[in-house]
């Protein structure tokens, strides 16, 4: 058990204040995003007008099929304000009494949902992860933690590819956990690495410089791994153990690519003539654990790793790069002066293998991870699955960048239940066949009403109906302008063309697995209504937003397949004294601060958690968050745990008695070094800060474990 130090302190409500950058250090916004925040919006587009896509499709093409007719002309009746269509939605969208919002149904007494009773946690600026009282916690694995086989112990000083290649890698986010037992007793622990930090990685690093070693180090330590990770049903905690399942996926292990787009020209490279088969994962942010087991990641802010762009003079490709977040010279890590694909100069088609959502069987370790270009390219924070009634699947994912999109595919088959080989083999290929769409918001209220500044509009809530706008469909396109290749690979130009909804950077999408509604991190957007940059809408109410929102949407019937839906924002978030704040309507006296959602998991009671990326904007460490979405509880947001300084708190699990998290870049921040730490967790002492993941349980009767939040 660790212990924080005793210049920690934590911060009372009452002084904090909603002042603050809203920004990262400069260092975790170069090496984790590439710094996308201090760059040019790459969304350009002006979203035309829907009646003149109509117009366009019409005279180009002459005859829309049918399909195409019944996705565009839902869109354009709702961009052109049709009441008819709006009202048709509103009332179709959801059962009474049905989701969430609804309290716990007619003659039921509304009571709060069990799974959140604790004590919330203060917020502070410990170097510490803080728990609330009468739980307890553990870290489960650090980076440099032994994996594989004839891994060597983490050496700080001598770091090597080859140790790399057989150790934890760096800077932990999404994790799932997949029992292989009825009782959660020895698990799949997966988990993304996103990226490297190579100035905290490597004693006296030279950015203008790096060597091959450190560069082959920084491959091995993005991607994944998989460890087998035991849990003390009694006394509580997780720990990893040597296993036949331990895996490392580096930047450098083969995939196969997969769906629509598999083979495409502009997939073939000169070390891949065939456009099916991909070296690497790179900069896999959030992710989830499919209902068949196996593990999806989202492949982000791929674009940073690729030099070069300004080489490139064809001004479409040009534009298309740009798009897409590359348009400088020389990348950040210098990848590619040690091998030629990092070159976009020399390989353009390798940017085009990475922003996919990746799948991976923890089950196999031999088994081939695959790309899945059925659901576009963009900068995926992750996917997660919804099994529709009829046992087809869904996938939703967000684009996260400022005014970018929000995504679902929809497989054309449907899964088989069970846990045999055979099912999972069918299931890992529910991706590669269906339809991919992209969302568009439409406000209930006067748009005069949304004035950016957050005030709530008359009806009290911001909300409306959405509709899914058809993309693509195996090689059928809906796109004008665009085939189905071009919309799987440019998917962000597609979504421009069809007038999709710019949001303010989606993040974690997850479906309550207890009411079917859907909800998405919208984590903040400081440019929004800034001069020559989309204003504030309903589903984006606030300008230059620091603290971000959650949105929660019902599809129609409450069919995951279904192509119109209605939406609320469940949390506008920030400092709860803050007017601009809002918490479902419940009492804001009660709840805890928060900033920057990002990432979002449910427990067993259909309770929402919630993870914050933003030290600064609140002056407070990040933390993990629950809030019941039902009842009269709804709102009722509660801070569970903090993780040390300058760290974020990412990929959070919640069982019925374990809750995980990863810690994510501790003691990132501006002014360190290795020669001053801002933090030196885990390992304490003068060491050096190491991304981990943490276990936290709850102490029960008899020193037992109990279960979380009751
Ligand atoms: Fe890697 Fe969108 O967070
Ligand atoms: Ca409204
Ligand atoms: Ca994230």
């Amino acid at each position: 058990m660790l212990t924080p130090p005793e210049d920690s302190r934590t911060i009372p409500l009452t002084v904090l204040s909603a002042g603050g950058h809203g920004k990262r250090s400069s260092v975790t916004c170069r090496y984790r995003c590439g710094d996308a925040c201090g760059h040019d919006v790459p969304n350009t587009s002006s979203n035309p007008y829907f009646g003149d896509v109509v117009a366009q499709v019409m005279s180009r093409r002459g005859a829309l099929r049918a399909a195409a007719v019944v996705g565009i002309t839902g869109g354009a009746l709702a961009a052109l304000g049709s009441t008819a269509a709006a009202d048709e939605v509103a009332t179709q969208g959801g059962r009474p009494g049905h989701g969430p919002g609804h309290g716990n149904g007619p003659g039921k007494p509304d009571r709060p949902i069990p799974g959140t009773d604790y004590e919330s946690v203060q917020p502070n600026t410990q170097d510490a992860i803080v728990v609330p009282e009468g739980y307890e916690h553990n870290v489960v694995i650090r980076w440099g933690d032994p994996v594989l086989e004839g891994a060597p112990e983490f050496d700080f000083e001598n770091q090597t590819a080859a140790a790399q290649e057989r150790q934890f890698g760096y800077n932990c986010d999404f994790a799932g956990l997949i029992p292989l037992d009825g009782a959660g007793r020895r698990n799949l622990l997966v988990v993304n690495h996103e990226y490297s930090t190579e100035p905290f990685m490597f004693r006296g690093y030279d950015e203008a410089n790096p060597t091959e070693e450190q560069v082959k180090i920084a491959w091995a330590a993005h991607g994944l791994s998989v460890v087998l990770a035991e849990r003390d049903t009694r006394k509580g905690g997780l720990s990893t153990r040597r296993s036949r399942f331990n895996r490392r996926i580096t930047a450098t292990t083969e995939f196969e690519v997969r769906g629509p787009a598999a083979g495409s020209d502009l997939l073939k490279t000169s070390a891949d003539p065939t456009g099916t088969r991909v070296l690497g994962t790179l900069n896999n942010c959030a992710g989830s654990v499919t209902p068949w087991g196996t593990v999806l990641s989202g492949e982000e802010n791929f674009n940073q790793y690729f030099g070069n762009a300004d080489q490139i003079t064809d001004p479409d490709q040009s534009a298309k790069l740009a798009r897409y977040g590359m348009s400088g010279g020389a990348s950040e890590r210098l990848w590619e002066r040690f091998d030629p694909r990092f070159d976009i100069a020399q390989e353009l088609n390798e940017t085009h293998r990475f922003g996919w959502v990746v799948e991976i069987d923890p089950h196999d370790p031999d088994s081939t991870p695959i790309k899945h270009t059925a659901l576009g390219r963009f900068k995926h924070e992750g996917a997660a699955v919804r099994v529709a009634e009829d046992g087809r699947v869904v996938a939703y994912s967000g684009d996260d960048e400022r005014f970018d999109y929000i995504y679902k595919f929809v497989s054309k088959n449907r899964m088989k239940k069970g846990e045999s080989k055979h099912a999972r083999r069918h299931n890992m290929t529910l991706l590669d066949e269906g339809t991919l769409y992209v969302a568009r918001f439409t406000g209930d209220s006067p748009v005069e009403e949304i004035d950016g500044s957050g005030t709530l509009p008359a009806d009290g809530e911001f909300g409306g109906t959405g509709e899914w706008i058809p993309l693509a469909e195996g090689d059928k396109s809906f796109v004008p302008g665009m085939t189905a290749e071009e919309v799987y690979i440019y998917t962000r130009l597609a979504g421009d063309v069809v007038g999709a909804t710019k949001m303010d950077r989606p993040e974690d999408i997850e479906p309550n697995p207890v009411t079917g509604s859907v909800y998405a991190a919208l984590t903040n957007n400081t440019n929004r209504g800034t001069e020559g940059a989309a204003a504030a809408d309903e589903a984006n109410p606030r300008n230059t937003n620091k603290h971000g929102h959650v949105l929660e949407w019902t599809e129609r019937h409450n069919d995951a397949t279904a192509t119109r839906f209605t939406w609320k924002l469940l949390l506008v978030c920030g400092d709860p004294e803050s007017p601009d704040t809002y918490f479902a309507g419940f009492d804001k006296s009660q709840v805890s601060p928060i900033t920057s959602p990002d990432n979002v998991a449910f427990d067993t009671h259909g309770n929402l958690w919630v993870s914050t990326d933003s030290t600064g904007a609140l002056g407070i460490n990040d933390g993990l968050y629950s809030v019941p979405v039902q009842g009269a509880d709804r709102g009722h947001l509660k801070l569970f745990l903090t993780v040390p300084a300058g760290g974020e708190t990412c990929g959070p699990v919640i069982t019925e008695d374990l809750v995980t998290v990863c810690v994510q870049h501790p003691g990132e921040v501006d002014g360190a070094s290795i020669e001053e730490p801002a933090s030196n967790w885990p390992d304490r002492g003068d060491s050096q800060p190491r991304p981990s993941v943490v276990s936290v349980w709850r102490v029960g009767r008899n020193g037992r474990v109990g279960r979380i939040g009751e």
